[in-house]
């Protein structure tokens, strides 16, 4: 017989109180399928699973009316709830990470005597993380040639581009007709005048119907996306060919190899925490992945940018315009950087890194994904 747990397990184990489980129960929200033999709820594997879900979608500030409806929702199951909750609670994640960021901002210009408007104040609410960071973006975010030409190639004939992600438009090839897609307003804002047209949309949900581009693309944007997989069938969707720069992460070597997560940022591997493997995301759009390799003076000021170059880490303007940094939080920055500093002056740094000298370009997980 299946095994059941009593209510008052179920509550302990939840962290909820008996009332609120019976509450459930009355409203029909999470009904026990069956009892003890002295009357009390017992809960099986299923009526977990159900609880699991609804405390998830209570926890994200979804109402208890809302939650029957998702968790009944007979078109959606158990795998689909979790890729759904991964995906609005990363997105959550992300919000208040910007969160801390504004009011870090606000902070800093309090003590400094200076009031930050109302607009300012209350522009954290709606802020997608490229809100409160993007402003940092131009500062030594740019096109990397080397890499912009790899990407152009891969667009082959395509005469018509969709950029999925575009941020200010670092790789946007110059000789075709673009079209943009950029979420974020702070980033659509600082698209330079001439840059292409640009449509506020998210990868999730391309406003565009089936093959309207010859090619698609997507650099440095899709670890941002909450269902990353979605978004690229998306691309595929509305485009036949699809070009996308992004990252191997299912292959843990590379946070050994790159030193600046190895021995200073460890947390780094928390972010990917969940992320699609590189063999998922080339399924998506039924391609193929390529290398490519970080040359040593990199002119995009991307996460990896500066593996040669380690001063540039503890340069702020640096650190503030990759948003790896906004997301480990605070404590870690500030204890990467004090570490890091504390190496390079005592030679610790070169002594371990000394190999690196000798390479023009590295290879650090970046990965062309082409179909
Ligand atoms: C690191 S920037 C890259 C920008 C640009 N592609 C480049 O290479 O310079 C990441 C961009 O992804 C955007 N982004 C975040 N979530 C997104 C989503 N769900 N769909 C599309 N773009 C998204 C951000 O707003 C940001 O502009």
């Amino acid at each position: 017989m299946e095994e059941h747990l009593t209510v008052g397990r179920v509550a302990e184990l939840a962290g909820v109180t008996v009332r609120t489980l019976h509450h459930y129960d009355e409203i029909g929200l999470l009904r026990p399928s069956a009892r003890t033999v002295a009357g009390y709820r017992a809960y099986s594997a299923g009526d977990v699973e159900r609880l699991r879900e609804v405390l998830a979608y209570r926890r994200l500030g979804f109402g208890l009316r809302e939650i029957a409806d998702l968790v009944d929702d007979p078109a959606t199951n158990t795998v689909a709830h979790l890729r759904r909750l991964r995906g609005l609670l990363l997105e959550q994640r992300d919000r208040a990470a910007a969160m801390v960021t504004a009011i870090d901002g606000e902070l800093q210009a309090r003590a400094k005597g200076m009031r930050t408007s109302p607009e300012e104040q209350l522009k954290m609410f709606g802020a997608q993380l490229y809100d409160a960071i993007g402003s940092a973006y131009p500062a030594t975010r740019r096109t990397e040639p080397r890499i912009a030409a790899r990407i152009w190639d891969a667009l082959g004939d395509a005469r018509t581009v969709l950029n999925v992600g575009a941020g200010t438009g670092s790789y946007e090839p110059p000789d075709r007709d673009v079209t943009a897609v950029e979420p974020s307003a702070v980033m659509r804002a600082l698209r330079p005048a001439e840059a292409a047209p640009c449509v506020a949309a998210a990868a999730a949900n391309l406003p565009f119907g089936d093959r309207s581009f010859d090619a698609a693309m997507a650099v440095s944007t899709v670890h941002h996306w909450p269902d990353p997989v979605a978004g690229l069938r998306e691309m595929k969707r509305v485009a036949r060919r699809v070009v996308v720069l992004t990252y191997d992460a299912g292959n843990t070597g590379r946070h050994d190899r790159f030193w600046l997560t190895r021995d200073y940022l460890p947390e780094f591997a928390e972010l990917l925490v969940g992320w699609p493997s590189l063999a998922d995301l080339t399924r998506a759009i039924a391609g193929r992945a390529e290398p490519v390799l970080i040359p040593w003076d990199c002119a995009d000021g991307f996460f990896e940018a500066y593996w040669r170059r380690p001063e540039a880490y503890l340069d702020e303007h640096v650190r503030r315009a990759v948003s790896v940094w906004t997301r480990v939080g605070p404590q870690a920055e500030q204890r990467a950087v004090d570490r890091l500093r504390d190496d390079l002056s005592a030679g610790r740094w070169a002594e371990r890194n000394r190999d690196l000298v000798a390479l023009d370009a590295a290879e650090l997980g970046l990965r062309l994904l082409i179909a």
